[in-house]
């Protein structure tokens, strides 16, 4: 399925991606996508066993690709993976598959043929492996070299952003405004926000915040506010050098939310309120409710599924818990 866009702005971003397409358009400020997926997904064994945990679907797509369909309808061309031992199939996902191709077409199943080329087009993707598993700060770090002297976003696959622009678009266009590193926020319950990387902040008006300080998953007495930082981020490359510095905290990680509280010392750093849904797909419940929420915008599953899910909590609930 490709991302769904609505209105004006999805003509612009049409119109947008054909002139990038025929290399009309070069004003475009992000290009790059570094997506930290090392982590082997604990969560989710045995699932993850030998799995890797982006590839676990939602309906009928890998979570990995609705992360890089939001960063290729935002306008990104090339995306940078970090990967680990035993994380290959997310990369072959986004390769071409001749035989499957061919087989596909040999059959008549031109609709098949049509989603599975659709994926090998999207991007151009590259890897690199993290080696010792010291966090999300020194995954982004060691992509230093392919990211290069540029602007770029950071994309957790995990965070699922339904939204119209999409997530990173958004945070882009802010980057654009304010020309400075943006974090997407979100308001989350006091209960929860030690699962997350949290900012003080002054708003500015239309969801904009500059930061004041940022603390990575601080306990709710000492969680500066509600302001959390959901996995999308454009940075500017002044944070590799900063990150290089980070030492590991006592989780053993190097972690982003560290080197930007570092590099806040140097430059203004900004938060943004996305516009849309998430879902945290890294946790059992938001994985399903993901589920549920794709499955249920997909015509022909609607209507069964919906029937079906008030049959579990209806009729005979007792069955079923
Ligand atoms: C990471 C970041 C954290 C952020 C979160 C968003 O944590 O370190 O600051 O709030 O992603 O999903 P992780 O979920 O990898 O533990």
């Amino acid at each position: 399925m490709v991302p769904r866009h609505r209105g004006w702005k999805a003509l612009c971003y049409r119109a947008g991606a054909l002139l990038r397409g025929k290399g009309l358009c070069v004003t475009l400020s992000v290009r790059t996508a570094v997506f930290p997926a090392a982590g082997l997904g604990t969560r989710f064994l045995p699932a993850t066993k030998t799995m890797p945990k982006e590839m676990l679907p939602l309906v009928d797509k890998p979570i990995i690709q609705y992360a890089v369909e939001e960063a290729v309808a935002a306008g990104i061309d090339q995306i940078v993976m970090v990967t680990a031992r035993g994380k290959t199939a997310m990369i072959d996902h986004f390769d071409i598959d001749v035989e499957l191709e061919t087989f596909l077409e040999e059959r008549g199943k031109l609709d098949q043929l049509a989603a599975v080329r659709h994926v090998s087009s999207l991007a151009r993707i590259g890897a690199v492996r993290q080696g010792p598993p010291l966090g999300l700060g020194h995954a982004v770090c060691i992509t230093r070299d392919l990211v290069g002297d540029q602007p770029f976003a950071v994309v957790l696959a995990d965070d699922v952003i339904d939204a119209d622009p999409p997530a990173i678009r958004q945070l882009i266009d802010v980057f654009d405004r304010v020309q400075g590193p943006v974090v997407a926020v979100e308001r989350v319950p006091l209960d929860q926000i030690s699962r997350y990387g949290v900012v003080r902040a002054e708003p500015l008006g239309d969801g904009v915040h500059r930061i004041t300080d940022l603390v990575e998953k601080p306990s709710r007495d000492q969680a500066p506010s509600d302001l959390a930082i959901m996995g999308r981020y454009v940075l500017t490359p002044d944070i590799f050098a900063v990150l290089a510095g980070v030492r590991e905290d006592r989780t053993g990680e190097i972690q982003l939310t560290s080197g930007l509280r570092e590099l806040l010392r140097q430059r203004p750093l900004y938060a943004y309120e996305v516009r849309g849904t998430r879902h945290d797909t890294g946790t059992m419940l938001g994985f399903l409710k993901a589920s549920m929420y794709f499955a249920m915008q997909r015509g022909e599953l609607r209507e069964p599924l919906g029937a079906y899910l008030r049959t579990l909590l209806g009729e005979d609930p007792a069955r079923y818990r």
